[in-house]
């Protein structure tokens, strides 16, 4: 059976991009986030093929991420961001040996509940003006107090996240990065600050960790920058097909609500891949896909299973022809401003009805790489 839409992750791709990473920050160890099932890529392969390329720890949102890296046997160090919400949570992660972000007193009125001889890892999160989640900069002695108190637990490190980092011109990023340092200045623990625009638009903010995501999978988080500029590979190759193809008159209109006329004769495709799928019903008219190598733009409204193109690029084009929705040959940036939102909500809308195939990266490129690094 042919897959209707196939997902094609380039795992190899992914080692790539963290080799950019490491390049840009050379002397900051690096933290992957593969929350949200990796961004929609599949956790498990992408946390395992960044362990492979010796990535230093990766990220998660919560327990039930990190459980199931856990379950399938990921070794590497893994933080959950938001940190836990139970006891019972607690005492799991602690169980799991998972790294806990710490990011309000609630929080450590859970951990002081532990039993004294918990070995507990820690990353202390603060805000420094992204005002979500972290504690107030001013609450860092009272933190030193706690860990003061505690002398099992172990502190990974001190974390911020950047509110603007994707806008180059903002001075709101300097701002950020004074103030947590500041705040700690004179304090021991390792410091994190950069998230991938962070990473790529401020050297400043590339200190003792980093913490990439989107990168990691091939997108450039600066809209002025592309990802081939940055030297980033996609990793994400969305694919469905032509499942049919017919002509119409000049001023017939096309799908639901006939949102796209025919200004002339000519040929409609239709694609089997629709919001059902993930394919936003938001994209706009004129939203490229790539069919026999050339850009087609999207005409008509994205329902459920399908959505229109205008063949006329590809007049050749016919029923079976690949259709690729964005990845090798079209980013998922771009794309994404066609529904006026970004790759991060593209990769992760993708549903159940996607056919994923993962590429293994080959042994040969593990090893080259394993070697680079000298290890
Ligand atoms: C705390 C934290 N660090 C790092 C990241 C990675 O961000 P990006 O995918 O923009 O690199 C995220 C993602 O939202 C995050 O919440």
């Amino acid at each position: 059976m042919i897959p209707r839409v196939t997902a094609t992750i380039d795992l190899a791709a992914i080692q790539h991009n963290l080799r950019v990473v490491r390049g840009l920050a050379p002397r900051s160890r690096v933290m992957a986030a593969v929350k949200a099932d990796a961004y929609g890529h599949g956790a498990v392969p992408v946390a395992r093929a960044l362990e492979a390329a010796g990535v230093d720890a990766l990220a998660v949102a919560c327990l039930e991420e990190a459980m199931e890296l856990r379950q399938a046997h990921l070794l590497t160090p893994i933080a959950l961001l938001e940190g836990v919400i139970s006891h019972e949570e607690a005492a799991l992660a602690v169980y799991e040996r998972l790294q806990v972000v710490v990011h309000d007193h609630w929080q450590i009125a859970l951990l002081e509940a532990l039993p004294d001889s918990a070995q507990l890892s820690l990353w202390f999160k603060l805000d420094s003006g992204m005002h979500r989640l972290g504690f107030p900069l001013a609450d860092v002695p009272r933190l030193v107090a706690v860990l003061r108190r505690h002398p099992n637990w172990k502190l990974e490190g001190w974390i911020t996240h950047l509110a603007c980092a994707d806008e180059p011109d903002s001075d709101f990023t300097p701002t950020q990065i004074a103030r947590f340092n500041d705040a700690l200045a004179g304090v021991a623990g390792p410091r994190s600050i950069a998230n991938s625009a962070g990473i790529i638009g401020w050297p400043q903010a590339r200190t003792d960790w980093v913490r990439p995501g989107l990168a990691l999978y091939g997108c450039s988080p600066l809209p002025q920058v592309t990802a081939a500029a940055l030297g980033l590979k996609p990793a994400m190759t969305l694919e469905s097909r032509l499942i049919a193809v017919r002509e119409y008159a000049a001023g017939e209109g096309i799908g639901y609500g006939r949102r796209y006329v025919c200004p002339e004769r000519m040929p409609i495709g239709v694609v089997a891949i629709g919001y059902a799928d993930g394919m936003h019903r938001a994209f706009a008219n004129g939203t490229p896909v790539i069919i026999g190598g050339r850009r087609v733009p999207l005409a008509g409204r994205v329902s459920m299973d399908m959505i229109t193109v205008d063949l006329r690029a590809v007049p050749q084009a016919e029923v079976g022809d690949a259709v690729q929705l964005w990845g090798r040959d079209l980013a998922a940036e771009e794309v994404a401003g066609y529904a006026g939102t970004l790759a991060y909500e593209l990769f992760c809308g993708l549903t159940q009805r996607v056919h994923f195939r993962h590429l293994e990266p080959t042994a040969a490129a593990v090893e080259a790489r394993s070697t680079q690094r000298g290890r």
